[in-house]
């Protein structure tokens, strides 16, 4: 099948603004988009900008708007989204080049909510490890499949309106440890979560939990939170 690709172009070191260029591709239905991508790049126009890395959904470096709705380019197969594409790159961050778009915000609230153990207390008597049972482990299960990609934060009404909110990526990393059973850095993260650009600016969209590739529930994630929040809860 021959497919159309309408892409938003944009090099800030040429151009004032963007503009879309069209190309076309011969492409079997079972493509995947990134597939695509690669063919325009090293065969029709090797300035075409784009990220990607393990080409699997496991490295979360090509998340794009694909007709409008944040996906993965790799993840995306042509039959699923027919022969006449639109590509952008993601809303909300400062576009570097093309589908590129500067991902230093984005990280500097993923650090801001400490994601990572804290546990200061000495180790079991045996001196090896902190044991959990399978129910403790499976309480922040969903939100270790996170591989921040930026597909929720980046489709969130919120962040758009001001991106000093945390954004639904680093809530949902801050869930993955406020309920870890070994953790005790709870108490800490909460207190960065109910500052101004905390959890409070969610206003629970629920297009963090459409666009997320894992299928994280993350507006679940995001209301446990709020409620550890209010009760002092962690169960
Ligand atoms: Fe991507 Fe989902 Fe993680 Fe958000 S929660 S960064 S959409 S994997
Ligand atoms: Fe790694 Fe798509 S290239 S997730």
């Amino acid at each position: 099948m021959n497919v159309t690709l309408k892409i938003l172009r944009y090099n800030p070191e040429k151009d004032e603004k963007g503009h879309y260029e069209t190309y076309s591709v011969e492409a079997e239905p079972t493509d995947r988009l990134l597939d695509l991508l690669e063919e325009i790049k090293g065969h029709q126009d090797g300035t075409l900008t784009f990220r990607r890395s393990c080409a699997h959904g496991v490295c979360g470096s090509d998340a794009m708007r694909i007709n409008g709705s944040n996906k993965l380019a790799c993840q995306v197969l042509i039959k699923n989204v027919g022969a006449k594409i639109t590509i952008e790159p993601l809303l909300g961050l400062k576009v570097v080049k093309d589908l590129i778009v500067d991902m230093e915000p984005f990280f500097d609230n993923y650090k801001k909510v400490l994601p990572h153990l804290i546990n200061e207390s000495a180790l079991p008597a045996d001196g090896k490890e902190r044991i959990q049972s399978q129910k403790e482990r499976a309480r922040f299960d969903d939100t270790t499949k996170c591989i921040m990609c930026a597909a929720c934060t980046t489709s969130c009404p919120s962040f758009w309106g001001n991106d000093d909110f945390l954004g639904p990526a680093a809530l949902v990393s801050a869930h993955r440890f406020v309920f870890d059973s070994r953790d005790e850095g709870a108490s800490e993260r909460l207190e960065v979560l109910s500052e101004t650009f905390g959890v409070a600016r969610c206003h629970t969209a629920f297009n963090c939990t459409s666009a997320c590739p894992r299928d994280i529930k993350i507006t679940q994630a995001i209301g446990e939170l709020k409620m550890a929040m209010v009760t002092g809860k962690l169960d």
